[in-house]
């Protein structure tokens, strides 16, 4: 019988994750299914143990169970430590290993996959929920100068960068933007479901300026748009994450990565 995966969460209909590691696992040559599990909002710790008891060998953990998932987890990587949550589980005899991939994810995309420079360069991390934190600590370990927390409620910006602990960290409300530069604005807001985006000053890119969306979609997301037309040389979305966070996982369970650049290109949809 091949080895069992799957993604967990809620709601799970659209996740492209099945497609991915069905991808990563004809490409690598490994005997395995992955599906998808709509996890109860009451009872996630039942839905995995019952996963487990059906020889299930591993998890994705997406929107709301991350947090879960850390708590259930019986050890846990330092950087799902650091991000507060987890987003891959590996079963492992009686014991549930959690880690989180995501931040990876993000660098991966932005460093291997389109080159962006992170040395030196001054980062906006526009959000202070959990999409941010888990992409914080990976991306000040690429060695900016200067990265800026902001969010619609202030103190949740300044309590993240308490937490960063780290002097080039500040946070900040929305408000308190004007007048400054960065060469990557990082959207890690709800703000894109609403079709929105955060309330930033129009001249806050630099020239030659990139911005990302963790979020992706069929379209342009409205800050790929807001990018476009604020002159970003690159604007991206989330689509390159998504596969590189799932490569990152693929290759805790199996033990091999897979080579991402064929996969997002199956992926996009524009
Ligand atoms: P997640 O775990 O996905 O990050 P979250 O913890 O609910 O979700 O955080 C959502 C983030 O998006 C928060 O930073 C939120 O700002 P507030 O802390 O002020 O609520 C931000 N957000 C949501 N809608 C927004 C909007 N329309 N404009 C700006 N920020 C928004």
């Amino acid at each position: 019988m091949s080895d069992r995966y799957a993604v967990i969460g809620n709601p799970i209909e659209h996740s492209r994750s099945p497609e991915i590691h069905a991808l990563f696992a004809r490409q690598t040559g490994q005997d395995m299914e992955y599906g998808r599990i709509l996890g109860s909002l009451d009872d996630f710790a039942d839905d995995v143990r019952r996963f487990i008891a059906e020889g299930g060998r591993g998890l994705n953990v997406t929107v709301p169970f991350k947090e879960q998932a850390f708590a259930l987890a019986d050890e846990r990587s330092e950087r799902a430590q650091r991000a507060g949550a987890v987003n891959t589980l590996v079963f492992e005899g009686n014991r549930i290993r959690g880690d989180n991939t995501d931040g990876a994810g993000l660098v991966r995309d932005l460093g291997c996959n389109h080159r962006f420079a992170f040395a030196g360069s001054r980062i906006l991390l526009l959000g202070a929920g959990g999409a941010s934190r888990g992409v914080l600590f990976p991306l000040l370990e690429e060695g900016p100068a200067a990265l800026v927390i902001a969010n619609r409620t202030a103190h949740k910006a300044l309590e993240l960068a308490a937490l960063a602990d780290d002097p080039r960290v500040t946070g900040c409300g929305l408000d308190a933007l004007a007048g400054q530069r960065f060469d990557l604005i990082v959207n890690g807001t709800a703000a894109g479901l609403a079709g929105g985006v955060p309330a930033i000053p129009d001249d806050c890119l630099a020239e030659d300026g990139w911005t990302y969306d963790m979020m992706y979609g069929r379209e342009p997301t409205a800050f790929v748009r807001w990018g476009r037309e604020h002159g970003a040389a690159r604007a991206l979305d989330g689509l390159g994450m998504l596969v590189e966070q799932a490569a990152e996982s693929f290759l805790l369970w199996r033990g091999v990565m897979p080579d991402t650049g064929p996969v997002i290109d199956a992926l996009r949809y524009y």
